[in-house]
Parts: structure tokens; C-alpha cells; sequence
């Protein structure tokens, strides 16, 4: 099955006050688009990647994508660049109209977590070939967890070791996502969606470097592991 990538890209990049879209917001020189980019095709195993742009943005996403070092791993992957919708949901079905007849196997990834290594996609595309229809990374949660209400009051406290931090690239095989997005509804994340219409969801491990880049503070620990970290060089 061929593997597909949509790569949501379409935030407004409010929370980051970056004056421009988050996915063009530089990060050590290069838009946070190219760094993403890297470790979607750094694991070889992706054939095709739906860029979901911001409308205004879709000729500077393009311009990224072809500037970024395909033929040094030597995949011929194919690339298309959409424009978003109003909300992430929507985005990931616009990536999804933009399919291709052999795309089997499609991971979701924000464009926020730029760092995600390469081993993260490929550990998510061997749980889908394992047989898993849908499979999310996860990470322990650190802090305790509470519910609230409106006013702040603690409605419960979960018992943490049952809590995971869910990340992406999230993986499914084709007809389970396009079924969870067939009625057009919306969720923070697309497992959400398939576990809205019944589908079974199952967490991998997650990794620490494929964390979401929010805030400034975010993208200066993202700077400080390109700099110092595993990405140095
Ligand atoms: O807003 P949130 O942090 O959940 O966004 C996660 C990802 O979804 C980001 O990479 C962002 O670019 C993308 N997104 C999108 N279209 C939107 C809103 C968010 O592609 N309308």
C-alpha cells in the first residue's frame, strides 16, 4: 500500500505572533514547513505528500516543497499543495479530496510538530501495516490531569497512568479516515473522528521531538535542539 502524507500547514499561527502563518515562521533559518517536510520524507517511505496551505500562502508553500532535498534520499515523491479550511478538521479534507488513486495508507501530521523524527512516521506505518486500521503516537502525561468546569471548580481527577498525550503523524488506512471525515465533523484530532463513528484506535510510542510548536517558548526549545540536540549539524 502506498503511504500518503497530509500535512496540515493551514493555522493561522495566532498563539505564535509571528505576524505570518505558522508553517512559514523561521526556525533556525528555514520555515518550521521545511524542517516538517524533512522528517515526512526522511523515512523513505511516503510516495506522495498533500501540503494543506493557508489560501493566501499557496505559491510560498510550494516554493518550499521545492526547495527541500528530495532527491538526497533518492524517493520520487510526489507533491500537491491545497488550501486549508476553517478549522484542522476541515483542512485535513480538503488534504483528503486531493488523494491519489494508489494512496492506501495516509498519515496526518501538523506542520507545528516540525521535528518529528523520521523513525516516529515509519513506527506509525508499520503499526497500519501490522493491521492496525488506525493508530495514534502517545506519550505518558507528566502532569496530573484535572477536569474543570466553567468556574475553574475540579470536577475529577483521571487516573494518570491511564492518560497518554496523543501526538501525530497519526496513521489509518485510507477507507477508515475518509469514513470518519464523511459527515464533515470536527475534532482536535482525527482519531477523534474515528472514534466518533465506532473505529478502533490503537496508541504506539510517541517521542518527545515531535511536540507541537505553540508558543515563542516553544520555538526557542526547538532552536535549542537543532542547535545542541540530536538535529545538530
Ligand atoms: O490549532 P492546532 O494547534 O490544533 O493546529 C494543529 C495543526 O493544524 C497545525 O499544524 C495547523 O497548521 C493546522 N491547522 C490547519 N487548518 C486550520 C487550523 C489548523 O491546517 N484551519
Amino acid at each position: 500500500l502506498n503511504v500518503v502524507v497530509i500535512l496540515v500547514a493551514a493555522g493561522s499561527g495566532v498563539r505564535l505572533d509571528a505576524g505570518i502563518p505558522k508553517a512559514f515562521a523561521p526556525l533556525c533559518g528555514e520555515p518550521l514547513l521545511a524542517h516538517a517536510l524533512r522528517g515526512v520524507v526522511g523515512c523513505g517511505q511516503v510516495a506522495h505528500v498533500v501540503i494543506v496551505a493557508p489560501g493566501s500562502h499557496l505559491q510560498q508553500a510550494r516554493d518550499v516543497a521545492d526547495q527541500c532535498p528530495r532527491v538526497d534520499i533518492g524517493v520520487d515523491v510526489c507533491l500537491d499543495v491545497v488550501a486549508g479550511g476553517a478549522d484542522r478538521s476541515a483542512s485535513v479534507a480538503a488534504g483528503l479530496a486531493a488523494l491519489r488513486p494508489d494512496d492506501g495508507i495516509v498519515l496526518v501530521h501538523d506542520v507545528a510538530r516540525a521535528l518529528a523524527p523520521a523513525e516516529l512516521f515509519t513506527r506509525v506505518i508499520q503499526a497500519v501495516r501490522a493491521g492496525q486500521p488506525a493508530v495514534v503516537p502517545g506519550l505518558a502525561v507528566t502532569d496530573t490531569v484535572k477536569v474543570v468546569d466553567a468556574q475553574g471548580r475540579v470536577l475529577a481527577t483521571p487516573d494518570r497512568t491511564s492518560l497518554r498525550g496523543i501526538q501525530t503523524p497519526q496513521g489509518f488506512l485510507r477507507e477508515v479516515l475518509e469514513r470518519a471525515h464523511a459527515d464533515g465533523a470536527s475534532a482536535t484530532d482525527d482519531a477523534g473522528l474515528v472514534e466518533r463513528v465506532g473505529g478502533h484506535v490503537r496508541v504506539v510510542a510517541g517521542d518527545p521531538r515531535a511536540f507541537k510548536v505553540t508558543s515563542r517558548l516553544d520555538l526557542a526549545f526547538a532552536t535549542a535542539l537543532l542547535q545542541d540536540g540530536p538535529y545538530a549539524g
